[in-house]
């Protein structure tokens, strides 16, 4: 298959890629990332749990991201391949960071492919929030301003892909200090979700 090309660094050509949907691995791909538990920690709203699990179990692949490098600019589309990985700190399961988008304005679609989870979204001042359902064969619409991360309910990786704005960038920044108002725990075996208690202080030890 052709192989991207990006001419001055602003224009892509057309290209294809492909991925496998059992494990999301992206043939190919212009980057990788990896998430891991250690540098994620404080994003858990036990983070004593969290600290607990890193001891016994070491340090776990929560979610991974592989991405074709495309212009970040206006007209264009970014998109890769989201896996969250199964499993849970405390109650809590395994999530992406989450983010506002650098450019408010912008919105995003999320296809996914394989696995059970939810979009989570809220505004930025906490007041609203939804979840979405990710399920193989649903699409989550995820507007301008909302702040969103996928969380994995079940027990096999949450593939998912995710279209958005070549310019759309990422903000953390909140989520890292303030987290997002609630959290989704598994409670008598089915998620719920829940005030997070360490709303506006997640950078506190
Ligand atoms: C892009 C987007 C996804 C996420 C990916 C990892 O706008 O929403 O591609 O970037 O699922 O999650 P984060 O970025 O929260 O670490
Ligand atoms: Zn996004």
């Amino acid at each position: 298959m052709a192989k991207i090309q990006i001419e001055d660094g602003r224009v892509a050509k057309p290209f294809t890629v492909g991925w496998d949907p059992m494990d999301g691995v992206m043939d190919d791909p212009d980057n990788h990332i990896q998430r891991f538990l250690s540098k994620l920690t404080g994003m858990f709203y036990d983070r004593e749990a969290a600290e607990r699990h890193l001891r016994q179990h070491g340090d776990v692949l929560l979610y991974e991201v592989y991405e074709k490098k495309i212009p970040e600019a206006d007209g264009e589309l970014q998109f890769c391949s989201s896996i969250t990985h199964p499993g849970k700190i405390g109650d809590e399961y395994f999530m992406t960071k989450g983010h506002f988008h650098a450019r408010r304005d912008t919105a995003e679609v999320y296809y996914t492919i394989r696995g059970t989870g939810y979009m989570l979204m809220e505004t930025e001042d906490g007041s609203q929030f939804e979840l979405g359902e990710m399920l193989p064969g649903r699409t989550v619409y995820v507007p301008p301003y909302w702040a969103h991360r996928s969380i994995n309910i079940g027990d096999e990786p949450l593939i998912s892909l995710p279209v958005y704005p070549g310019d759309a960038g990422h903000d953390y920044g909140s989520i890292e200090t303030a987290g997002f108002k609630h959290v989704v725990v598994e409670r008598g075996g089915k998620p719920a979700v829940i005030e997070n208690p360490r709303y506006g202080r997640m950078n506190e030890e």
